[in-house]
């Protein structure tokens, strides 16, 4: 009793000194509101919030209403310098890009800015009880807010009607307003952040609370879906942009040409040892991939989910390719697993050069980088199918010039795996280079 009586004063405690909520939704985004106390008596008043993420973000938005139709929404991103941000002030009307506000009486703060790859944006609302479309009473414990950001290019814009691309990252979320509730700061995030080196300079400001309200806050109210800062998740970004490229442009197409061109005993071996190598690459690319997507909240897009079908499809090659090698050795030829190894690996790594793009899209800064993996990426690809219908045409003209079609016999003197057009055992010939398809 005395201890939850205890808990019970602490709680009560807590939201009078509180003064901002927290809410970040993952991607190293963000969003803190802070009410101060004269206007949570007063219901109406200026309030303050910051919007922060990463500078490798197109854009970032947090909007009081459930859905964007109706909302007052706050967008910021980049100014044409790439120092500071530009703040948009717009309203949601329906599903589409929402148009600036006039009206919105929104100030940027100082400790707004750009510095160390992560933009904030500290803002004063003198008039956001109300706005064309809806109103919020600043003491709900419920209160209804939006967020959406878009990874890609730097907006780059002074302008607060920039046009913009849709979101890649949003949701609803509830801020309870009375954890945000206290302080009488006229820029309370930078008091904040600047309260250790130089308390003086605001914190002074006298709150009917306690004096100590500077470094009490509601963290209760945040939310733990992201982990990991902005640095942690570009690093990640960077080293899974690199390996799955090379795994699917590079690895996979070179250990596919390799059955197809080389001709020595044992390259079946150094097939498999390739491929599996690489599949082990892609599931290590896989792993940084599932957590940026989760840490983004971008599981839900097609890159995400193409990306996790491949890795599933790709796990019947090792078992196709061992049954297919282990009846050959049996039988000497072409089997039920043969094709669907072929033809299943050719569409699955394709499908994951494919997506490689769709990657690039979700998260890259400049359209260079997309067109030169689609240079790069079609040129391996060209290459690989260039070889297989070379390998392909010269084993149907070896085929008919030998004009047989046999039954295949087991060959002891085949070198290679690959299967071939049946050809004349009276011919004697070894034909390892004579493919079956
Ligand atoms: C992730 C693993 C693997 C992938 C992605 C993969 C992919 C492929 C692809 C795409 C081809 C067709 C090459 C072309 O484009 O012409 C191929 C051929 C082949 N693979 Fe694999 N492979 C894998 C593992 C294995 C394993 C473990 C074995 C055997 C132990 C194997 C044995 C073969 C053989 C013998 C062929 C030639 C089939 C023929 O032409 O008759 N593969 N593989
Ligand atoms: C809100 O309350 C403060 C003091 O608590 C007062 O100074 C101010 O005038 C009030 N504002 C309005 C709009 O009532
Ligand atoms: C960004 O703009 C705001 C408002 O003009 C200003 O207070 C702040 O100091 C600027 N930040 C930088 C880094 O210039
Ligand atoms: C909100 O309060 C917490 C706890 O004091 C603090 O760590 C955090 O920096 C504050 N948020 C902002 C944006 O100032
Ligand atoms: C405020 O912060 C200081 C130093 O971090 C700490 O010693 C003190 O207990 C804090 N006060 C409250 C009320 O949390």
């Amino acid at each position: 009793m005395y201890i939850l009586k205890f808990l019970g004063a602490l709680a009560l405690a807590t939201s009078v000194l509180a003064q901002n909520v927290t809410y970040c939704p993952g991607g190293g985004v963000c969003y803190a509101v802070n009410i101060p106390a004269p206007t949570a008596e007063n219901g109406s008043g200026d309030i303050y919030f910051q919007i922060s993420g990463p500078s490798t973000l197109s854009w970032i938005a947090l909007g009081q209403g459930s859905q964007m139709k109706g909302s007052n929404i706050f967008m910021i991103y980049a100014d044409a310098a790439g120092t500071n941000v530009t703040l948009s002030p717009r309203l949601g009307t329906g599903n589409s890009q929402p148009s600036a506000d006039t009206t919105a009486e929104v100030t940027l703060l100082d400790g707004s800015g750009i510095s160390n790859s992560m933009m904030v944006a500290n803002v004063r609302c003198s008039n956001c009880a109300s706005w064309s479309g809806g109103s919020m009473d600043f003491t709900d414990t419920a209160s209804e807010w939006i967020w959406a950001y878009k990874t890609g290019s730097a907006a780059s814009s002074d302008s607060v009607s920039a046009s913009v691309s849709q979101h890649t990252a949003y949701d609803s979320t509830t801020l309870n307003l009375q954890n945000a509730a206290g302080g009488d700061s006229s820029n309370p995030f930078t008091t904040k952040v600047t309260s250790t080196s130089s308390s003086s300079s605001s914190s002074s400001s006298s709150t009917s609370s306690s004096s100590s309200s500077s470094n009490s806050s509601d963290t209760s109210a945040s939310d733990g879906g992201g982990g990991g800062t902005p640095a942690d998740v570009n690093m990640v970004i960077m080293a899974h942009a690199v390996l799955a490229p090379v795994a699917f442009v590079l690895l996979f197409p070179m250990g596919a040409m390799i059955i197809r061109l080389l001709s020595f005993k044992g390259v079946v071996w150094l097939h498999a040892g390739w491929m599996v190598t690489t599949y082990v690459i892609v599931l290590a690319a896989l792993g940084m991939g599932v957590w940026i997507a989760v840490v983004t909240q971008q599981l839900d897009t097609y890159h995400s989910i193409i990306g996790l079908v491949i890795v599933v499809a790709l796990l019947a090659q090792p078992v196709s390719g061992m049954t297919h090698h282990l009846l050959y050795k049996r039988t000497g030829g072409a089997n039920i697993a043969t094709y669907p190894h072929i033809w299943w690996g050719r569409a699955i790594v394709t499908l994951g050069i494919i997506n490689g793009g769709f990657g690039l899209q979700l998260s890259a800064n400049t359209t260079k980088g997309e067109v030169a993996y689609a240079i790069f990426a079609s040129v391996m690809w060209v290459l690989w199918m260039v070889v297989i219908v070379f390998c392909f045409a010269k084993s149907r003209r070896t085929a008919e010039e030998k004009a047989i079609y046999t039954v295949e016999m087991r060959n002891e003197n085949s070198s290679t795996e690959r299967m071939r057009y049946p050809a004349s055992i009276s011919a004697g010939q070894p034909h390892s280079r004579e493919l079956l398809w």
